[in-house]
């Protein structure tokens, strides 16, 4: 087994990401700009959003940068990666992303490279000493893939290196199951795959019968 699980909330959704910091059961907060939407959130939030996530306690915060050209895109990074120690820039796995995570990193700076769909991008993050690398599970099903495997592979290329990966698009907890038995350590999903984790008819049935014996 490789490092100690981590989970993450994927979303920008305060109200349902402050329980999951509460209780201690994600070790922080990644987002994209599609999840900042989605959250009714634009990327001129993002300062309070670091702000609100440290007060509560995260451990990693993550936004992503965006630009079509090299130089703004590592100005956005740059700037996220200012909000304070605990900001890891997300930058996209494409010909223009790949060259700014690569600098970053080597400058020692936390990136995550992220929409990782092909296995020698995941060897060239590795290389390029990258920290993080976020395949999507459900979009590579979405496309036909065998996504568990492609995310296996990955894994296998970033083995002995600086870099992990931090699978995302996860779509319920027997994927988090799945992708941890295949050696991934660090598991992003929406905060309701991460509650749905938690529970179990059984074990409520069984909290039930303790409540009821203690009278
Ligand atoms: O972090 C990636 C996530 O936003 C994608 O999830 O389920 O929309 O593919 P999904």
């Amino acid at each position: 087994m490789p490092a100690s699980p981590r989970l993450y909330a994927d979303s920008a959704v305060v109200d349902e990401v402050s329980p999951l910091l509460a209780g201690r059961l994600v070790h922080g907060v990644t987002t994209n700009p599609t999840i900042l939407a989605r959250g009714g959130r634009t990327a001129q939030d993002i300062p309070a959003l670091y702000a609100t996530w440290e007060e509560q306690g995260a451990r990693e915060i993550f936004f992503q940068a965006t630009g079509t050209t090299e130089e703004a895109l590592e100005t956005r990074a740059r700037e996220i990666l200012a909000l304070g120690d605990l900001a890891v820039v997300k930058v996209p796995a494409t010909a223009t992303g790949f060259p700014v995570a690569s600098r970053l990193a080597h400058e020692g700076h936390p990136v995550l490279l992220t929409a990782v769909y092909a296995v020698p991008q995941a060897l060239a993050a590795a290389a390029a000493g990258i920290r993080y690398i976020a395949p999507y599970l459900g979009r590579l099903r979405d496309a036909g893939h065998d996504g568990l495997a492609l995310i296996r592979a990955m894994q296998e290329q970033c083995e002995g290196s600086a870099t992990d990966v931090l699978a995302a698009s996860i779509r319920s907890p027997q994927d988090l199951v799945d992708l941890r038995a295949a050696g991934i350590p660090f598991l992003t999903a929406n905060p309701a795959v991460l509650r749905d984790a938690l529970v179990c008819e059984a074990s409520d049935a069984a909290a039930a019968d303790f409540e009821a014996a203690a009278g």
